[in-house]
């Protein structure tokens, strides 16, 4: 095991129902809050309105920002800065997935910040070095969607839309100060968000556990033990996706899955997740599907590493083992996975074929 330095200072707030009582949880954040949210939040216009509301039941002024989109662009998160700064707003509230989580940070973060915001996200193209944000308003997580531990971690992923970069900001500053899971949110989350966000939880446990440092028996035990219980409720949730049950299993399992504490001590690359962030920026594609167009072939390429797939076959937890590429298993999501990357990969294809044809195409 390699030197580390954990730090992680959330307050997780878990249990079902709990989303109701957020305005006894952000007592002493402030008097003005934004809320922010998809665009086109329909499906999720009862609770909003039901944090709205309690909220103003407690003198809690908000401002909402349902402008936000999935693959979230850096325009939406200037947007909402500007007016966070004209209304004076003292803390984000994020109330969805990933996008809305990680724009939630970067807003709140953007609020205070002197430069141009483009310059806190690092892996950018033009190679300079990210200036961190060095204070952030107070953000609160109301996570809607298992998957990118977004509620629990300090990164947030943005897409610039005039570059097409997709770029992260990695820095503590960015800890929600708190985090409400309430899995009962997430019983009427479709099949297709609900296996994706499944393929983006398993490829963050796969990613430390195929790259990182291969003597962490203590971290091999808790990936393995993460990757069986995604596939298992992965399972028992497409069979029943109401059941309360197996979505909280789902949920904290995601939030565990890459908030710090499994990737500690492995100093493990993201290979799966750089490839898919190229497609997201460059075609919109979903971040779960990007994981999935990729995944099989990248068990594939590992296949020529034993070092790499060393610990799958020695693992002694023979649930963990049925995922070795060799037995071709994946066999909880195959259906899903497959049915849904194929389709998207034509989808990313055909976009890629559109703007090869417009690039070359002779200009009149
Ligand atoms: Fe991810």
């Amino acid at each position: 095991m390699k030197n580390f330095i954990l730090y992680n200072p959330v307050r997780v707030i878990f249990g079902n129902g709990e989303s109701n009582n957020v305005a006894d949880y952000v007592k002493g954040l402030g008097k003005k809050a934004m809320i922010i949210s998809y665009e086109g939040h329909d499906f999720l216009n009862v609770l909003l309105d039901r944090v709205q509301t309690s909220l103003a039941a407690n003198g809690i002024e908000t401002v909402p920002f349902y402008r936000i989109q999935a693959n979230p662009l850096l325009c939406h998160i200037r947007e909402a800065v500007e007016i966070c700064r004209a209304e004076n707003v003292d803390f984000c509230i994020a109330v969805g997935g990933g996008s809305v989580m990680d724009s939630t940070k970067a807003i709140a973060a953007g609020v205070t910040y002197p430069h141009d915001l483009w310059k806190m996200f690092i892996s950018r193209h033009d190679c300079e070095v990210a200036i961190p944000p060095m204070e952030t308003l107070p953000t609160v997580m109301i996570p809607t969607l298992p998957a990118t531990s977004s509620e629990m971690n300090c990164i947030a992923v943005a897409t610039n839309d005039v570059t097409k970069e997709k770029a992260y900001i990695f820095c503590p500053t960015l800890y929600p100060k708190i985090s409400i899971i309430d899995p009962a949110l997430t019983c009427s989350l479709p099949t297709f968000q609900t296996v994706i966000g499944a393929v983006d939880a398993m490829s963050h446990v796969l990613e430390a556990y195929l790259n990182g440092d291969q003597n962490s028996p203590l971290q091999d035990r808790l990936h393995e033990g993460l990757l069986v219980t995604i596939m298992d409720e992965l399972r028992k949730i497409l069979k029943d996706p109401t059941s309360v049950e197996h979505r909280a299993n789902m949920q904290w399992a995601a939030t565990l899955a890459w908030n710090g504490y499994i990737q500690s001590g492995l100093d493990a690359p993201t290979p799966m997740h750089q490839m898919g962030h190229v497609l997201s920026a460059r075609y919109n594609t979903p971040h779960g599907v990007t994981l999935a167009i990729f995944m099989d072939s990248y068990f594939r390429y590992c296949n020529g590493n034993k070092n790499r797939t060393r610990r799958i076959d020695r693992s002694p937890n023979e649930r963990c083992r049925t995922i070795s590429y060799r037995q071709n298993s994946f066999e909880i999501l195959s259906y899903p996975l497959r049915v849904y990357s194929f389709f998207w990969f034509f989808i990313t294809l055909r976009r890629f074929y559109k703007k090869i044809r417009g690039e070359f195409s002779p200009r009149t």
